[in-house]
């Protein structure tokens, strides 16, 4: 159904049940971000260290995140932008909503550009291209597609329609449907490919590596790096949980749905990890290969797997369908925002925003090739669009959102909010008000302020 453009009306599009939202926020937050950038953020700085700062994150952090931003948008029932306007009017807490949207365009520009990849790895699945090929060459057909610029360029593009023609169709057919069925044959395969993986030769070393903290790895950056990524990974800090949680019906548990789907998006991430890093030190991958990490390491296990062909080919169709799941919750917010508060129809806003936000994903896609040479403090389009949204703007935006939650908004509302009005007994309510009063908006602040190198312990 079309939401409304009255966002007060009754009928305004949700999900029908509890078991609908936990997948489609799971579905929003299971992701590129587990699978391909949670292994190779975590390879370049340092391996253990940086998962055991990054669990930190989520559980002090991550969820309060969360939980705030479902309290924000089912209390609202607006887009983010809106929703700010609506509980805070005349204030400038709509700013917070402004840059989730631009946070949104960002993201969905390179993100749809990886997502296209899996595109093309599905594709080579198909034509059994990775058969035979030593791990070298596997790395150097990575290196190869990705600096061709028209293949990744036009898969991006591909994606792109898809995303917006699922969003076209509205909140319930589109998310709710393909999350479901999908998301737990995804699981399956990860711990198939996990259990290959750690009965490799030479497995251990990358266990090693991804579970022995070694603190001497761990600078400033890397700290941010684990901020950003646990934000990116739970798709919180630019309202894309609260444009979903505006879309959650009111006899729902926000704060069980908030940790489920947290605890789940985790254990995906630390499964990825498990299937690739012993197969990364089993085939002599570099660890800190960068964006191609997964792209290069898999098609190896693929091969030395009984049915490989048929795994490899399984695997990039259910990797895309989770990027896909992902993609359609951040041009939601974009769609949200413009058919709500610019009043333009679901239809004309989703495609004003795919065409413009795949202006951006062309040169997003084409960091490698047609724009080898073009680099904004040292980073190519794509690490510059990556870096800054995961890195800047969701902590900076989950910095305001809880101190709104926790300042502005007060632990009547919240109460309110997370115990549906007093009929769920709430017993988190005392550690979550503390937790985003103080503890996440300070550690928020301190990790990005040593992290941009504002301040210096
Ligand atoms: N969380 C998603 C993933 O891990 C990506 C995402 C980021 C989605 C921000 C929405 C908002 O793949």
């Amino acid at each position: 159904m079309i939401p409304k453009v009255n966002v007060d009306s009754p009928r305004r599009d949700s999900f029908t049940s509890n078991i609908g939202v936990i997948a489609a926020a799971a579905g929003s937050a299971i992701g590129l971000g587990n699978i391909w950038r949670f292994p190779y953020v975590l390879g370049e700085n340092g391996g253990g260290a940086f998962l055991f700062i990054y669990l930190a994150f989520v559980l002090g952090i991550g969820i309060p995140v969360m939980l705030s931003e479902f309290t924000i948008g089912r209390r609202a029932q607006r887009n983010p932008v809106g929703s700010f306007k609506k509980l805070a009017p005349k204030r400038p807490w709509f700013l917070i909503g402004v840059m989730g949207v631009i946070a949104a365009f960002m993201i969905l520009s390179f993100y749809a550009a990886v997502a296209g990849w899996t595109l093309e790895y599905i594709y080579q699945s198909v034509t059994n291209s990775f058969a035979g090929k030593t791990p070298d060459q596997l790395g150097e057909m990575f290196e190869d597609f990705r600096m061709g610029s028209w293949r990744p360029v036009i898969w991006f593009l591909v994606f792109m329609l898809f995303t917006a023609a699922i969003v076209i169709s509205g909140v319930q057919k589109g998310i709710e449907k393909y999350s479901k069925i999908l998301m737990p044959i995804l699981l399956i395969i990860l711990i198939i490919l996990g259990i290959r993986a750690v009965t490799l030769p030479g497995a251990g070393a990358g266990l090693s590596f991804l579970f022995k903290p070694d603190f001497s790895k761990i600078t400033a950056g890397t700290i941010l790096e684990a901020l950003g990524q646990a934000f990116f990974s739970l798709s919180i800090g630019m309202g894309t949980l609260i444009t979903y949680g505006s879309y959650i019906q009111s006899r729902d548990n926000l704060a069980n749905t908030a940790i489920s789907v947290s605890l789940a998006d985790t254990f995906i991430a630390v499964l990825a990890g498990i299937a690739i890093f012993p197969a990364v030190f089993a085939f002599g991958i570099d660890p800190a290969a960068e964006e191609g990490l997964v792209f290069i390491t898999l098609p190896n296990i693929f091969q030395q797997m009984a049915g490989g062909y048929f795994f490899s080919l399984l695997f990039f169709i259910l990797l895309a369908v989770a990027a896909l799941t992902s993609t359609i919750s951040v041009l939601e917010v974009v769609v949200a925002y413009f058919s709500e508060e610019l009043n333009l129809s679901r239809k004309k806003a989703t495609i004003i925003a795919a065409l413009s936000i795949s202006l951006l994903g062309i040169l997003a896609s084409a960091s490698w090739g047609w724009f080898d040479k073009v680099t904004i403090s040292g980073r190519n389009f794509f690490g510059l669009l990556n870096f800054t949204s995961a890195n800047i703007l969701l902590p900076v935006g989950g910095f305001f959102i809880v101190i709104f939650v926790g300042w502005f908004l007060g632990k009547n509302q919240v109460r309110d909010e997370i115990s549906n009005k007093g009929t769920l007994k709430a017993r988190i309510l005392g550690v979550f008000m503390f937790l985003v009063r103080f503890i996440a908006p300070i550690a928020i602040a301190l990790v990005f302020l040593n992290g941009i190198g504002i301040i210096k312990f």
